[in-house]
């Protein structure tokens, strides 16, 4: 399984020295957050600018914000590399999503856990990740909502029915439980924030996720 701490749990005052404590994971997990489409506020494309570099991971940037389309150019100007849009927030989606590809970026659709995978069906062929949010997005240290493993599972299965080759990403709750949960249902890469930065030692809660994933 790929991992990708999300640095909304790490320090905010340090962030360059933060990623260099994950530079065993696959990606780095970026959450833009606006205000609006979630009550959080984070940051935005200058510190992915900022952050660029400082690693050479894939940043996977998950766009918590309304009107995505409005910010591709410049996440692609600063050196994004996969970008997640809410299905909740994109009533374009099929035009937001090409857009994506069309900047060179990996194009990501998230869905809420209240929203069921048959919406995004349509899109399915158009995708490099899935992102399965496994909490309601916003927030750090939320709990895992068992609930959406069965989408997972649709999701892969979905998937494999349909020949199809995109990554299934899950978010929210993630820690070397819950991990091995998200790998059985089919998911093939896991986000953690609190349970990776909330730690003494970053590297040591990778290792441990990625042992619980090997289970
Ligand atoms: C929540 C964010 C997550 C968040 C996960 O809206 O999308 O990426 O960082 O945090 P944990 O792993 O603490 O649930
Ligand atoms: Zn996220």
């Amino acid at each position: 399984m790929k991992l990708a701490p999300s640095i909304l749990s790490a320090d905010f005052a340090a962030l360059a020295d933060d990623i260099k404590k994950v530079a065993s994971a696959e990606y780095i997990h970026i959450d833009i957050m606006d205000g609006h489409f979630v009550n959080n506020l984070t940051f935005g494309v200058n510190v992915v600018k900022a952050l660029r570099p400082h690693s050479d991971q894939i940043f996977d940037c998950h766009l918590m914000v309304d009107n995505p389309e409005s910010m591709l150019v410049d996440l692609q100007k600063a050196g994004a590399d996969l970008v997640g849009v809410h299905y909740e927030a994109c009533p374009h989606l099929h035009r937001t999503l090409t857009m994506i590809k069309q900047l060179g970026m990996k194009a990501e659709v998230v869905i809420n856990p209240a929203t069921p995978v048959s919406v995004i069906e349509p899109v399915l062929g158009l995708v490099d990740q899935v992102l399965i949010m496994t909490v309601d997005p916003g927030f750090g240290g939320q709990a895992f909502l068992e609930e959406t493993l069965a989408k997972i599972n649709q999701l892969a299965i979905y998937k494999q029915a349909h020949g199809l080759d995109f990554e299934i990403e899950v978010d929210g709750g993630i820690n070397d439980q819950t991990i091995k949960l998200a790998k059985k249902a089919g998911a093939t890469v896991a986000v953690a924030g609190s349970y990776v930065f909330g730690a003494e030692n970053p590297g040591a809660r990778l290792q441990a996720l990625r042992e619980g994933a090997a289970q």
